[in-house]
């Protein structure tokens, strides 16, 4: 399944030259050439640009100084299962998800529950543009300008009672809108969580752009979840629910498979999956071809000056 296999890259699959010169890729590309060599994921309609801007205030504190990943590759490669589980599927067939009406419920251990509007969500606090390392499951990596601000504003306004030690995030499962539905891969709505000092950490970021514009369909829109220490399956996408919870949630990769995805999934270089190593990343960019050359993963993913101390203590061999 593609998900689970991070060494079929689209560069094993294309010939080399393809790679070798992103003009000529175009070119072919544009005049239909390739047919079934190109890489599926520049082969469709995936680079439609949203229009509409965000203003969003860069901040410096959390903006890494590493190159970006260019937006067509951040827009037409993406894990969006509920449109399919190719990487191009979800900017082939996003398109067909509403983001208007949109609202979210945020309810369970909270003093004042709500369901907000997405363009009163839009509004709860000044949007900030982050510049964050994603780093996937899979193996491979990108640098993404977000826009959004701190989950921790919106968790604020409910007031969580005592009790609420962790906070579930739940995805839209729409059959009429989601083709990708279909498949029983995941035992839908999409959820993921955090324990309630993750949530907060002001790193954690809920996320309405990216490249100061709208989130695109298939990033997420129009609100979801960037957790950026944290293996890029934890960054639940359109959300319709946000549920405050004593218990751990069940999330829906650790009911997939516990022993391959835990709940913490920090990105970890000494942990690796049963299935592959996690020591190293494919930084996905142009720069040298689709595909750069493997760089070294960091742990928490070069963000433990903020997060290190929320485990300290806990075996993250155990805990994973
Ligand atoms: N959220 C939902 N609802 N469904 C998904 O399939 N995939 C996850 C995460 N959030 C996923 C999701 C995975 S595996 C990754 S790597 C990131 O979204 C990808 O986000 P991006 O496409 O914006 O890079």
């Amino acid at each position: 399944m593609s998900f689970f296999d991070p060494h079929i890259l689209p560069s094993d699959i294309t010939p080399k030259a393809v790679f070798e010169n992103r003009r000529n890729l175009i070119k072919a590309a544009a005049a239909g050439s390739f047919g079934m060599a190109l890489a599926p994921w520049f082969s469709r309609q995936a680079l439609a640009a949203s229009p509409e801007k965000l203003a969003a205030t860069l901040n410096a504190a959390y903006a890494t100084k590493e190159e970006l990943t260019p937006y067509k590759y951040v827009t037409g490669y993406n894990n969006f299962y509920e449109f399919g589980t190719d990487k191009a599927d979800p900017a082939a067939y996003a398109e067909s998800l509403q983001t208007r009406p949109w609202t979210v419920s945020i309810e369970g251990l909270v003093k004042k529950p709500m369901t907000l509007d997405i363009d009163a969500l839009l509004k709860l606090a000044p949007m900030e543009e982050r510049i964050y390392r994603m780093r996937c499951v899979e193996g491979w990596s990108m640098v993404i300008p977000w826009d959004g601000y701190s989950l921790s504003k919106l968790i604020s306004k409910v007031e969580p009672l005592g009790s609420a030690k962790f906070v579930e995030f739940i995805s839209l499962a729409d059959r009429k809108q989601m083709p990708g539905i279909k498949s029983n891969i995941i035992d839908w709505p999409y959820r993921e969580g955090l324990r309630m000092d993750e949530a907060m950490n002001p790193l954690t970021l809920l996320t309405f752009g990216l490249y100061g514009e709208v989130l695109p369909k298939q990033n997420g829109a129009p609100v979801r979840i960037v957790v950026p220490w944290k293996y890029g399956f934890k960054s639940a996408k359109s959300i319709v629910k946000i549920r405050f919870t004593e218990e751990m949630p069940k999330t829906s990769w650790s009911q997939f498979d516990a022993r391959e995805y835990g709940f913490y999934s920090n990105v970890n270089p000494q942990v690796d999956h049963p299935r592959w190593s996690q020591a190293s990343e494919r930084r996905i960019g142009d720069a040298k071809g689709a595909f750069a050359p493997k760089i070294k993963t960091q742990m928490f993913n070069g963000y433990g000056d903020q997060v290190a101390s929320l485990y300290s203590g806990m075996d993250l061999k155990k805990f994973y």
